[in-house]
């Protein structure tokens, strides 16, 4: 939807939804900042407020109560319930914009009003109050099913106008424009994510990423079978073999602008984007392998952070790198005791095929370390073993540098996309030492699982540059719609290393 600033009063603005936040105090709702815009209002004031009182409507968080209120040109109010002020966080904003905007869609309120509430009472200033309003009605509102036939299209929201008087109107402005492009990263990522396999192979998400590329000023290389083979990319290589759908590398490239880019920090994001994973010939069991087309998570949530700062011009010099291939059996796949040599020289037995997330970033890392980036961070659905670990509200993280975990942890705390420091160490880092060959893509036990493919990783980075790795197997996909998403991918990752970029940058 198209969001501007308004200083005009409620009573006066056009709409077909007023979305009217209210704290709680004492347990009741707070209505006296209702009561004083009602003031004056036709069908407002004492008998409107009654009514609400007698609801049972307290303001508690993630409640919503619409009233019919004649008196405002939107017609009817949606109290949208913020909880205690001092309770109230940036993520229970995102999730009552989210609630009160899906709310909003039910309605087929096409033009919403939103009063701003007021940043004294929160603790927020302005500009995060109005980031937090917008990103959350914006992921909410995000579409699935596009491939669905035949079934009428929702009528959705078109409009926000948020509404606040005199001097903050230019933080709400900036606010709006951040949060318009931390969902639009966000989005881009669950698309990609939710569609199916059989459309998003290697070659078409390097086509969508490139379009994407286009569009939003990046510049873009593919790197195509040919192109790896001269790099000895054998890990990208060996897990795309088995699929007759080639793997590719995607290469994008933003520049910090003016002269700022001769200062800014170089980054590197590169992303898991393995587009199925069957297993290869260490085959998944059937039952939930369906969910394996989210296997690329981790490419689209570095694509969508480079979207992301583009958008807003971040001063950095920012390389997004996506290893992508799709991991099928087959005659001529990799199978268990294969050995295969990386594009660093080192050599690795590939003793389980399913294990091929480290064998495509391995030289994805190695490829992002060429020229020495200042930071590198990848994100990856690498192992079940993390979501064991963690579950599905965290990812777990993994790095050689203090300065990347306190980014990423701030970062995550901000967007709520949250992480856990988990170690890496010189032990884990034994066990994925090799028999036959340098290393071996699997630990010596199943303990660990997590940690050791992080240290297996570790093997391609060099040592002086400061590295995370977020495993988001977890929290890449939700069984259930939220507050600020449908069920699917939940774009995780992409809101929170935009973030860490604008952290390590400021
Ligand atoms: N893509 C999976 C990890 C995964 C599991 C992602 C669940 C999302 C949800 C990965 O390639 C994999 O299969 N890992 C194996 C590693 C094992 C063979 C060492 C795993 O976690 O079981
Ligand atoms: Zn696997
Ligand atoms: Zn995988």
């Amino acid at each position: 939807m198209r969001w501007t600033v308004s200083r005009t009063s409620l009573a006066d603005t056009a709409g077909d939804l007023m979305i009217y936040p209210v704290f709680q105090k004492n347990d009741e709702a707070d209505l006296k900042p209702l009561k004083a815009d009602l003031r004056g209002l036709d069908g407002g004031g004492p008998g409107l407020l009654t009514l609400i009182r007698k609801s049972g409507f307290t303001g508690g968080a993630e409640s919503l109560f619409p009233v019919p209120c004649p008196g405002v040109k939107a017609g009817w109010i949606l109290l949208a319930g913020l909880g205690k002020a001092e309770e109230t966080g940036l993520e229970t904003l995102r999730k009552v914009a989210g609630l009160a905007a899906k709310r909003a869609r039910t309605m087929k309120a096409e033009r919403v009003l939103v009063q701003v509430p007021v940043s004294g009472a929160l603790g927020f200033d302005d500009r995060t109050i109005a980031r937090c309003w917008v990103e959350g009605s914006e992921l909410a509102l995000a579409a699935i099913g596009e491939l669905k036939t035949g079934k009428k299209k929702p009528v959705l929201p078109r409009q926000g106008k948020l509404l606040a008087g005199g001097s903050r109107a230019k933080a709400l402005r900036e606010g709006v424009f951040e949060a318009e492009a931390f969902a639009a990263g966000c989005n881009f990522a669950r698309h990609l994510v939710n569609l199916p396999p059989n459309i998003l192979t290697p070659r078409d998400l390097a086509a969508r990423s490139r379009r994407m590329a286009r569009a939003e000023g990046l510049t873009c290389r593919i790197l195509n079978v040919a192109q790896m083979k001269k790099l000895n990319m054998g890990g990208i290589l060996g897990v795309g073999q088995g699929s007759r759908q080639e793997p590719r590398l995607i290469d994008l490239q933003y520049r910090a602008p003016g002269a700022a880019g001769r200062k800014a920090p170089s980054i590197a994001l590169v992303g898991k984007g393995i587009t199925f994973d069957s297993g290869g010939i260490s085959l998944k069991p059937g039952a939930g392998m369906d969910l394996m087309k989210g296997d690329m998570g981790g490419a689209a949530a570095v694509l969508g952070a480079g979207l992301i700062a583009a958008r807003l011009k971040l001063p950095v010099n920012l390389r997004v790198i996506v290893p992508t291939a799709e991991n099928m059996p087959d005659g001529l796949a990799v199978k268990p005791a294969d050995v295969i040599t990386m594009a660093s020289g080192k050599t690795v037995e590939v003793l389980n095929t399913d294990a091929e997330g480290r064998l495509v970033l391995a030289d994805a890392l190695w490829y992002a370390g060429r020229d020495k980036p200042d930071y590198i961070i990848d994100a990856a659905t690498l192992t079940g073993a993390c979501v064991i670990a963690l579950g599905n509200h965290f990812a777990g993280l993994m790095s050689n540098s203090g300065t990347l975990v306190d980014a990423l942890k701030q970062a995550g705390g901000e967007t709520f996309e949250r992480v856990w420091h988990l170690p890496l160490v010189d032990e884990h880092k034994k066990e994925v030492e090799g028999t036959w060959s340098d290393l071996q893509n699997l630990g010596k036990g199943r303990e660990g699982g997590a940690l050791t493919a992080a240290a297996f990783l570790s093997y391609f980075v060099d040592d002086e540059t400061p590295w995370a790795h977020i495993d988001i197997a977890g929290p890449s996909w939700s069984t259930a719609a939220t507050a600020t998403g449908p069920k699917g991918g939940t774009g995780f990752g992409a809101r929170l290393m935009a973030r860490a970029l604008q952290i390590l940058v400021s």
